[in-house]
């Protein structure tokens, strides 16, 4: 969740790290720092707390020397997010510094025994252990061998337990920057006599698009002659840079007041981008070649069991409707960090499906790793190519979102929906479980979503701008949904919380009855995802219960915001405020639906003065348990 540039090349390199710093500040923002080396005073550090706007106002005050180096945003996981706390972090000499991303698990025991040879500490972080466990493998090879600086940092890494991503420089081994990962994202850049070291891509893409993306166990060494690339024992390995399309200008504003706002509309392109290639309009077939599971193990399976976080577990929870309506095959929904807890029932004849957008987050791929513990085979539905959970899954289904910036996460959401559509709709075709005709139909109206979205984009923006000028002040709000909604429902509360921080809740409509009904009065917003499928009776029936379950909220003076299919003037006479977007087949009325949901918590968050890209003590990727 740190963010890490590393540069060593012919430009300034304070504009390399600080503008690549900047681009990844989304990563984590609680403080930051740099470090460069190759100047004649030797190794300088500066460090500040707070917003990246510290750091480039400290940096201007007291200019840097140096002509490689490499820079961090962090955000905190151990010790306070002080200046001192701050990463770089040094050793006892300061001629070495480290920059870390992820959590060192045995840092106190590391400590202590190097506590116990001298060595003195001067932060509450994990990350100074490495820096003081480098210096003690110079000293112990002083009188012995010359150890390079990559050789000392291979043997500290080996010492390590926990998830490192790591940048590290030295004075006394210059014109180099070694790094290492087991874990958390790093990739290597490539330019004209220039290379990179990045934790994402955004952070370097404005000067390269050719990466390598670090595998876990594995090391580069930048030099201003190349890269050379190790295992954790010194072997040397293969690592051939991709060319990777994105533009930078995608990863930019593009004239959008916030990044959140702009990927809300990028919406209806990551729909289709999502989609394209992977269903035909002329027959309904799909296919998913990456999937690489064949037709006779998907007709094998007993259950899907689906783990994930956060959003991404609304979206696993959408999608238990959306294979078991259309499959016929059972469904488990976990969220991630809870999944191993439970020793779950899996075997060979299940399947694991991963959902996550960064393809790191580690209760994620600790799932993971339980369901391949229990010979069971993963598949992920991931939005960044070469992801962690991808490389482990024996299939994947990549969300062509494109990268998403705002740590609330929309268009990814959405591209998630669309998959896994896709993949129920497989799985059914490769099940029997569906007709040609019935598949065509579907596919038919998936094509009709990204116009569809851009009519929502369009018709409820104004909307949700007003709503947010009346409920705004509003202490707590509630959110209900019914079948597939209910998911959605979370998904909107979720989206209100973590960026108005405004306390939000969702709720299944029916167990209103049970409980909730107690909170409401005339000073709670209730938003209730009211939309029906025609052509569906189930749907028109949830619908009519739902409608029920509205009249008993506003019978105790709710204020009802109802999301609603166009049409629907019966559920304007009930309710306060109704949101109408396009109708569509049950099981993609969700990819509608949430698109209003994002757009209020926006609106709700910028009219509260809420900073929506970055909220507080929230991170994009979470790469730590
Ligand atoms: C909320 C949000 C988070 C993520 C969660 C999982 O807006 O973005 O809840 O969905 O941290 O992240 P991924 O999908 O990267 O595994």
């Amino acid at each position: 969740m740190c963010g890490i540039v590393g540069y060593i090349g012919p430009k300034p390199v304070v504009p390399v790290i600080l503008e690549g710093l900047r681009r990844l500040e989304y990563r984590g923002y609680d403080s930051a720092g740099i470090a460069l080396a190759g100047s004649a005073s030797g190794l300088t550090v500066h460090r500040a707390s707070g917003k990246l706007r510290n750091l480039e106002a400290l940096v201007a005050d007291k200019p840097m020397a140096g002509n490689y180096g490499i820079g961090h945003t962090r955000w905190a996981t151990h010790g306070r997010p002080t200046e001192e706390n701050a990463h770089p972090h040094r050793d006892c000499t300061g001629s070495l510094v480290v920059v870390h991303n992820g959590i060192v698990e045995n840092y106190l025991a590391l400590k202590k025994e190097l506590v116990a040879v001298g060595h003195i500490f001067v932060t509450e972080t994990d990350t100074e252990i490495i820096a003081h466990l480098i210096e003690q493998e110079f000293l112990d090879a002083k009188s012995v061998e010359q150890l390079s600086l990559e050789e000392a940092v291979r043997r500290s890494v080996r010492k390590l337990k926990g998830a490192f991503a790591i940048g590290v420089l030295s004075a006394d081994d210059p014109s180099k920057l070694v790094a290492a990962r087991s874990g958390p994202p790093a990739v290597i850049g490539f330019g004209k006599d220039e290379y990179f070291l990045a934790s994402d891509i955004p952070g370097i893409l404005h000067h390269t698009r050719d990466i390598v993306y670090l595998q876990d166990g594995d090391i580069a060494v930048l030099t201003t002659s190349g890269v050379v690339f190790t295992d954790f024992d010194g072997n040397t390995i293969s690592r051939l840079p991709q060319h990777i399309q994105w533009d930078p200008i995608q990863a930019e504003k593009e004239g959008y007041r916030h990044f959140m706002l702009k990927e809300i509309h990028e919406q209806p392109r990551a729909i289709r981008d999502t989609m394209l290639g992977r269903v035909s309009l002329t027959t309904g077939k799909v296919e998913l070649p990456d999937l690489k599971l064949t037709v006779d193990e998907l007709r094998r399976a007993q259950r899907v069991a689906i783990a994930s976080c956060g959003t991404s577990w609304h979206a696993g929870l959408a999608a238990k409707f959306m294979i078991e309506r259309l499959a016929r095959l059972p469904v488990e929904v976990d969220y991630a960090s809870e999944f191993r807890y439970r020793d779950p029932i899996l075997g060979a004849t299940d399947m694991g499906l991963l959902i996550s957008q960064s393809g790191e987050t580690a209760d994620t791929i600790a799932a993971q790793l339980e369901m391949i513990s229990k010979s069971t085979p993963t598949l992920a539905i991931c939005n960044v190519v070469g992801a962690a959970i991808t490389r482990k899954a024996f299939g994947t289904i990549t969300t062509n979102a494109g990268p998403e910036i705002g740590v609330a996460s929309t268009k990814a959401f959405t591209a998630q929906l669309t998959a896994l559509f896709i993949l129920a709709l497989y799985l059914a075709q490769c099940r029997d479980t569906i007709t040609q005709e019935e598949s065509l139909k579907l596919v038919t109206e998936l094509d009709k979503l990204p116009a569809k979205a851009r009519e929502v984009l369009r018709s409820t923006a104004p909307v949700c701008q007003e709503l947010a000028k009346i409920f705004s002040n509003a202490r707590d709000f509630l959110f209900l949904g019914r079948g597939i909604h209910y998911p959605i429902a979370l998904e909107g509360a979720l989206k209100l919380k973590e960026i108005s921080y405004i306390h939000a809740e969702g709720y299944p409509a029916g167990e209103m009855k049970h409980g909730p009904n107690a909170l409401i009065d005339e000073n709670l917003p209730v938003v209730c995802i009211a939309t029906r499928d025609e052509n569906n009776p189930d749907s028109v029936l949830k619908y009519e219960k739902t409608l029920s379950n509205l009249q008993e909220v506003t019978a105790r003076n709710g204020r009802v915001i109802a999301i609603a299919c166009e049409g629907d003037t019966e559920i304007s006479r009930l309710v306060e405020h109704t949101i109408y977007i396009p109708s569509a087949p049950e099981l993609l009325l969700p990819i509608l639906e949430v698109i209003p949901l994002q757009l209020l918590a926006y609106s709700i968050a910028v009219e509260r003065g809420c900073d929506v890209d970055q909220p507080r003590n929230l991170a994009k990727s979470v790469t730590v348990e």
